[in-house]
């Protein structure tokens, strides 16, 4: 794929505001910003700012008010509810700040289950999860809950958990955000290792200006708007 004339997302005057019975909050108006294949892009902002409520619409689980939105070369607007569907299975992997794994599932099997998702056979669910956790350096905690597992340890299922449907991109919401330093690097360093072996791309909302240095890009949301400051 040639990176320069491919796109994985593209934002058109994208505007978002959250309607609520005594007021209109705006978060952010009139955006434009395209992500290519293989990036790593830092979203920087205040508290409040918005990264969240931009990652929820780039992935799917939420929709942005105005504007045109492009994802794999696909018109947002022109999707059915399926299709929709299809893409967040298939090609998005979410990270939550918080991991949100299945708290009465193992290690192993938080993995496999986006996988029965898809209808995809058990043996070979099985199969992947355990590759994935080995590529993770986790398969001494297979049969761990998640509260049986370190901060650090929970943080890297969710990115397995992200990576079983082996998705064109990764979003990731504060990954780090409870995290020590070292663990902080550590994930850092997982993803920044996906994303520099496969094509995905990698948008990591994040408070910390010391891995934001580390990407590709930096963007800032400010004032309702993005700014791009690398
Ligand atoms: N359902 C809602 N109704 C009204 N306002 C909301 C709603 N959800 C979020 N907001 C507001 O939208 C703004 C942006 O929230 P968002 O969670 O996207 O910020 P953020 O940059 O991710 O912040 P943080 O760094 O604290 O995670 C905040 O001011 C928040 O109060
Ligand atoms: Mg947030």
């Amino acid at each position: 794929m040639n990176k320069k004339f491919s796109k994985y997302l593209e934002l058109f005057d994208v505007s978002y505001h959250y309607q609520t019975k005594l007021e209109n909050v705006e978060i952010f108006k009139n955006l434009n910003l395209s992500i290519y294949p293989g990036e790593m892009v830092a979203l920087l902002g205040p508290s409040g700012s918005g990264k969240s409520t931009l990652l929820n619409c780039i992935g799917l689980l939420d929709k942005f008010v105005s504007g045109d939105y492009r994802i794999l070369n696909k018109e947002y607007s022109l999707l059915s509810e399926s299709e929709i569907t299809n893409i967040r299975l298939n090609d998005i992997g979410f990270i939550f700040q918080n991991h949100r794994l299945f708290p009465e599932f193992s290690a192993l099997e938080n993995i496999i289950i986006p996988s029965l998702i898809k209808k995809i056979p058990f043996d070979q669910a099985k199969k992947k999860a355990l590759q994935i956790l080995t590529y993770l350096n986790l398969d001494h905690r297979l049969n761990h809950r998640p509260a049986k597992l370190s901060g650090g340890e929970s943080q890297r299922v969710a990115i397995g958990r992200a990576l079983s449907n082996n998705p064109k991109f990764i979003l990731a919401d504060e990954p780090t955000g409870n995290l020590d330093k070292e663990n902080t690097l550590l994930i850092f360093n997982i993803l920044k290792k996906i994303t520099s072996e496969t094509e995905k791309s990698c948008i990591i909302a994040t408070h910390n200006n010391f891995i934001a240095e580390k990407m590709d890009r930096i963007l800032l949301i400010e004032n309702r708007n993005i700014k791009i400051l690398k």
